[in-house]
């Protein structure tokens, strides 16, 4: 299950380098937040963020904030 995530993450980083490399500085990303009921411990935001937005909206540099005892603020970059 480890490796899988690690797989997903490393073809999902090579997508947007693909991307970076086509589109150049056309696409704008903009930090976006979502609530999960979990700690951060047990969660991968950029996981979730796949499926709380589409991957079209390419989420990103997610960061996991602990809000309360049982959850968690992902914050991401997406496209605006
Ligand atoms: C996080 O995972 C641990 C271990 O699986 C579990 O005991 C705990 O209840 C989980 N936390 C929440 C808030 O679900
Ligand atoms: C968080 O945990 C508290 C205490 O266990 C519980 O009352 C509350 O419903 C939980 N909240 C969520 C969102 O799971």
């Amino acid at each position: 299950m480890k490796s899988f995530t690690m797989l997903f993450l490393f073809s999902f980083t090579k997508f947007f380098t693909l991307f970076d490399h086509s589109l150049g500085d056309d696409i704008k990303f903009c930090p976006r937040t979502f609530t999960t009921n979990d700690v951060c411990a047990n969660i991968s935001c950029g996981n979730l963020a796949l499926f709380h937005w589409s991957a079209r909206s390419m989420p990103h540099d997610c960061v996991c904030t602990a809000v309360g005892s049982n959850q968690s603020l992902c914050t991401c970059q997406i496209r605006c």
